[in-house]
């Protein structure tokens, strides 16, 4: 049977699990750590899936960066529910929160670009997303070395493969309302 999951806000007290949802993938390279306050000051930008044993399945976050662009950060689906359609919902999610406050486009560093080229984004370069390399890229250690490829996607534009709006996600979220049925 598909696993169901309920997409919702994340609140305060997911920020302790979202931090241990992520840890594994902060070791290996995957997600900036940010730690159990870091989560906590920026609850509101996260979304989380909640699996039906209660536990987090998923959680990612949309960033404001300035007035048209937001920042898609900390995108994870814990391994056993990899591959069940959870990532591209949570980006669905996601994107519906930047429609909802009207920001134009939603790019992300990722180390899996193919994840987000199927979803309709495209590849671009870092000289195209100048509030992200003035604010954090210029001064990161990594910055010679970064292995994260540039994805973006018009966020009005973008038609999303069905399966990642399969409960009908409306165009304007609610936030104090679940955002999704579970399927
Ligand atoms: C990337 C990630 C969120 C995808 O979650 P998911 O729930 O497995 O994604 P979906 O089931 O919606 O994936 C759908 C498709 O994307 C592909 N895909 C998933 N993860 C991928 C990856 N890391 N690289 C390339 N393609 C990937 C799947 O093969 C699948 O393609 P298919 O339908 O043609 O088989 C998950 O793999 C993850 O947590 N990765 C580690 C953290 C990370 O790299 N996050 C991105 C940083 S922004």
């Amino acid at each position: 049977m598909r696993p169901s999951f309920q997409l919702r806000p994340a609140r305060l007290y997911d920020a302790a699990e979202l931090h241990a949802l992520q840890q594994p993938f902060v070791a290996q390279g995957l997600l900036l750590p940010r730690s159990p306050r870091y989560l906590c000051e920026n609850i509101r930008d996260y979304v989380v899936a909640v699996a039906s044993d209660g536990r987090l399945a998923g959680g990612g976050a949309l960033h404001f960066l300035d007035g048209d662009v937001a920042e898609i950060q900390s995108l994870a689906v814990a391994p056993r529910f990899r591959g069940a359609g959870l990532g591209s919902r949570l980006v669905a999610a996601l994107l519906a929160q930047a429609r909802e406050h009207q920001a134009w486009k939603v790019f992300a560093l990722t180390h899996a670009p193919e994840f987000f080229l199927r979803l309709g984004f495209t590849r671009t370069i870092m000289a195209e997303l100048p509030q992200k390399l003035t604010r954090d890229c210029l001064g990161c250690p990594k910055l010679a070395a970064c292995q994260q490829v540039p994805v973006i996607a018009d966020v009005f534009a973008l038609r999303l493969p069905a399966a990642a709006t399969q409960s009908g996600l409306p165009a304007e979220t609610p936030r104090e309302q679940p955002w999704e049925a579970a399927v």
